[in-house]
């Protein structure tokens, strides 16, 4: 038997938990402030899900396996495909827009290394039946407003157009893939034998100064010389989203030609979040516009979406020290003397009864190992029920952050314990 966690995998102790609940609960009070509804789907799906558009990002990376029923079902890698195989059997009856958010893990068999694992969270937003403007804008707005609203400031957001590129490269979808694919990557060689199998050894030059092209509105107008012959339609709809998102208080958008995306279903923009604190794994967020409504049978609606990494934002908010809401236990209730153990049981009945979270002592341990215990837990209070204090109506509380202590009767210490402090 083996007692090691599977390769890529993570355990989360108390402390890092309370970190991620705590990000995870910022992310879900942003997108109900923008009028996000939860949906929940299926950890495992049928294969062909994900197998029928994901491209080779995707399909190389899936966890895959036959069921008893010797039925092909896969381990999501991600949310998008399973929301809109979601829309097309039930959602697509709401009134639209749909605008949906899930979070949970996701599985990808990839070589695991600092915030690049095999299981790992992701918080996933789509809208879809909303023009592609106005979905858009309110996609890229929630993405910002869950980055303030979790605190992380050091990111550069970069937005691009995959169209455009698709557009220029008007190939069969399995070619156009595999060049997509390439260009992702960065991995030039693996591009230049691609382009040179079909025949297209000329585009290389101007596809590699194309995903070179990051800054303001310039880059687009060089954007569309070097895809000569592809017009400006993309580049015209990436301005006009800009003006949008100056009325949701978007200022600073960086134009990123290179955003290309390793996931296939991408057709219109497409955006990502970097932290550079993170190292090589430095992409917080990805997402963009896509068309798999069609691709899965369905008529052809606008949808667009996008995915943070929790394991990666949190570990960005780690980096720039943001102090986060994280949940500590009210009172240590600490019995002063074996006598006291019944007063001090009855004590932490009525503090957990009125909402107050509390604990006590299970290990039979004397009053100074007792503090050490709520010191290390991080406890907000030490609750001292002694002989003399209970004789007057009241308990002796110790601040365990100041090291104050005062005597208070139970409904004051009740009072002070439900004024938590803001992290
Ligand atoms: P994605 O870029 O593949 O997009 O993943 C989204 C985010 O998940 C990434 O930006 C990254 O933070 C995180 N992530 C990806 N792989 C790993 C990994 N191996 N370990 C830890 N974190 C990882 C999607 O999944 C699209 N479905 C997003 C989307 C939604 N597009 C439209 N709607």
């Amino acid at each position: 038997m083996s007692v090691e966690r599977p390769r890529g995998t993570n355990d989360y102790g108390p402390e890092e938990m309370a970190r991620r609940r705590a990000v995870e609960a910022i992310l879900r009070e942003a997108a109900h402030r923008f009028g996000f509804r939860e949906v929940s789907t299926p950890t495992i799906e049928h294969l062909d899900l994900f197998t029928t558009k994901s491209g080779p990002g995707i399909v190389e990376e899936l966890y895959s396996f036959k069921d008893k029923g010797g039925r092909d079902l896969a381990l999501r890698p991600e949310f998008t495909a399973s929301i809109v195989r979601f829309y097309l059997a039930e959602l697509r009856n709401l009134p639209k827009p749909i605008k949906v958010y899930s979070v949970g893990n996701v599985f990808r068999y990839e070589e695991p290394q600092k915030g690049r694992y095999r299981e790992f969270t992701q918080f996933n937003a789509e809208v879809i039946g909303a023009p592609a403007l106005q979905g858009d804008a309110e996609v890229v707005a929630l993405a910002i407003e869950c980055l303030r609203s979790v605190g992380v400031r050091d990111v550069h957001v970069r937005i691009g157009h995959i169209g455009m590129l698709r557009a220029f490269l008007k190939l069969p979808p399995e070619d156009q893939g595999k060049v997509v694919h390439w260009l992702d990557k960065r991995n030039f060689p693996a591009l230049k034998a691609e382009l040179a199998r079909l025949g297209l050894a000329s585009l290389e030059t101007p596809l590699r100064q194309y995903i070179e092209l990051k800054g303001g509105t310039e880059v687009l107008d060089k954007g569309a010389k070097l895809l000569s012959g592809v017009g400006t339609e993309g580049f015209e709809y990436l301005k006009a989203l800009a003006a949008r998102l100056k009325l949701y208080g978007v200022e600073h958008l960086t134009y990123d030609l290179g955003v290309v995306r390793g996931l296939d279903y991408y057709t219109g923009m497409v955006f990502e979040v970097d932290s550079p604190n993170l190292g090589a794994e430095k992409q917080v967020m990805g997402g963009g516009a896509y068309s798999l409504a069609e691709v899965f049978g369905g008529d052809p609606v606008p949808q667009t979406g996008f995915a943070f990494g929790l394991d990666r934002i949190v570990l960005a908010a780690e980096a720039e020290g943001v102090k986060l809401p994280v949940p500590r236990l009210d009172c240590y209730v600490v019995p002063i003397g074996e006598p006291m153990q019944t007063k001090a049981l009855e004590i932490l009945q009525t503090l957990r009864r009125a909402g107050v979270s509390a604990d006590i002592d299970l290990l039979g341990r004397g009053p100074s190992k007792n503090l050490d215990y709520a010191n290390a837990i991080r406890a907000r209070l030490a609750v001292l029920v002694g002989d003399a204090e209970l004789k007057k109506g009241r308990v002796a509380v110790k601040d365990l952050d100041s090291g104050k202590q005062e005597e208070l009767a139970l409904e004051a210490l009740i009072a002070r314990a439900v004024q938590r402090p803001k992290a």
